[in-house]
């Protein structure tokens, strides 16, 4: 054999592993792809509602392999053994077309039947599990109110009733009790939205005037990451929202802070003329769309959102009350709620402990002053359409950096 004749069929392969190759870098996964274990894996679940939505997905994947290897199998086999060997064989006129063997069809059709139904059983059985928590758990399962805005969501406990307002509201971080069935009541105010968990659960559509829900279930505390999975506008891709499932104690302890009022830092202190006077550097610029999340949220996320439960030792008290007034000053209060400090906006997230939780601008930032910094600098240049720029411009506010800088000492201080 030339050695030509023998490297051609392998530059052949080669190029084959190549676009194959290119094509798994390609779909969407991130650098681990081949362990399928991102933050939005639905192969490594970590509840039953998405552990049956993935016994569906293997049970169509293994039904399908078989049909492809059989099918695959026969065309194979049928252009190798009745290749045209010759040139007098390409030529001939085909041999004539017989009418068909009864028996096969029969059998073929009894065996689509029977792949259909192999996969029609568990998927019916996962359509009325995962609609609702079963029965026999309901006396045990959480009820939570979620809404989808553009582009953020809400989150309303409706057992948890604060005297003087009304059910305890969050936004952007659902707050779970790990173990325990959670019912979520699915709404929006505005556009369709869709609420999907990968891990856990999904995804159900958030539509006008229609009453929607889906359950799902952390085993074990953990931090998850969600997602809206339906267009719904010009930053559909960064409405995104995290869940935290916590052990009973840990979750009454969060409920138990969450009901408080938000934190007031002693005006007394105020006069500690040798406090720092901003707490970070200034704002450094960053490009449209950089990436917002350090890599401590990769290794230990449910270990960095503990940490950001507790008050910054380093606090600035004088700068923390210039950034109140500034709240009201530059109208925040007209669209936010702080909860205790006499801020009651409802149009955007309610701020009352937004220094507790690890994102800001729904699941995009993570939460520290320099990102916030640069929200409030310029939350165009990191979510397009946002109503807070809008709100920016139609109230002719502008931030100096000084304002800014106590603004987020402010809403920092919020725990
Ligand atoms: Cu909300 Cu897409």
């Amino acid at each position: 054999m030339r050695l030509s004749k023998f490297l051609s069929p392998l530059a052949r392969w080669g190029r084959a592993a190549f676009a194959l190759g290119s094509l798994a870098l390609l779909s969407g996964c991130d650098y681990n792809w081949w362990r399928m274990d991102g933050h939005q894996s639905t192969i490594k679940v970590a509840g039953p509602v998405a552990k049956s939505q993935l016994d569906v997905f293997y049970v169509t994947c293994w039904v399908t392999l078989v049909i492809f290897i059989l099918v695959g199998g026969v065309l194979a086999y049928a252009s190798i053994k009745f290749r045209a060997r010759t040139e007098a064989e390409e030529k001939a006129i085909p041999p004539e077309q017989g009418p068909g063997n009864p028996l096969i069809e029969i059998g073929l059709i009894g065996a689509s039947v029977l792949a259909l139904v192999i996969i029609a059983v568990p998927t019916l059985k996962a359509i009325w599990y995962t609609y609702d928590v079963p029965e026999d758990r309901k006396a045990e399962s959480y009820e939570i109110t979620a809404t989808g805005y553009q582009w953020w969501f809400k989150f309303e406990y409706p057992s948890e009733q604060i005297a003087g307002a009304g059910a305890l509201v969050t936004a952007n971080e659902l707050v779970i009790p790990a173990g325990r069935p959670v019912r979520i009541n699915l709404r929006t105010v505005d556009a369709i939205h869709s609420f999907w968990v990968p891990k856990l659960a999904g995804k159900v559509d958030m539509i006008p005037n229609r009453a929607n829900h889906l359950w799902l279930q952390a085993d074990e505390p953990g931090y998850f990451w969600g997602q809206c999975a339906e267009f719904c506008g010009d930053s559909h891709a960064l409405m995104r929202f995290r869940v935290i499932a916590l052990g009973p104690k840990e979750f009454n302890d969060w409920l138990t802070q969450q009901t408080e009022p938000a934190r007031d830092v002693a005006p007394a202190r105020v006069a500690d003329q040798n406090a720092p006077k901003a707490q970070f550097a200034s704002l450094r610029t960053f490009k449209q769309n950089e990436s917002g999340i350090s890599a401590k949220f990769d290794t230990e996320p449910l270990e960095a959102w503990r940490s950001q439960q507790f008050p910054d030792r380093g606090e600035n008290p004088a700068l923390i009350a210039q950034g109140k007034a500034l709240f009201k000053e530059k109208a925040c209060l007209s669209c936010h709620e702080v909860r205790g400090h006499g801020f009651a906006g409802i149009s955007g997230p309610t701020l009352t402990h937004f220094g507790s939780r690890s994102t800001l601008a729904a699941g995009l930032l993570e939460n520290n002053p320099e990102q916030l910094q640069r929200w409030l600098n310029n939350p165009e240049s990191v979510k397009a359409g946002n109503k807070m720029a809008k709100g920016y411009i139609d109230n002719n506010i502008k931030l100096t950096p000084a304002d800014e800088v106590a603004l987020v000492a402010y809403l920092l201080s919020l725990k």
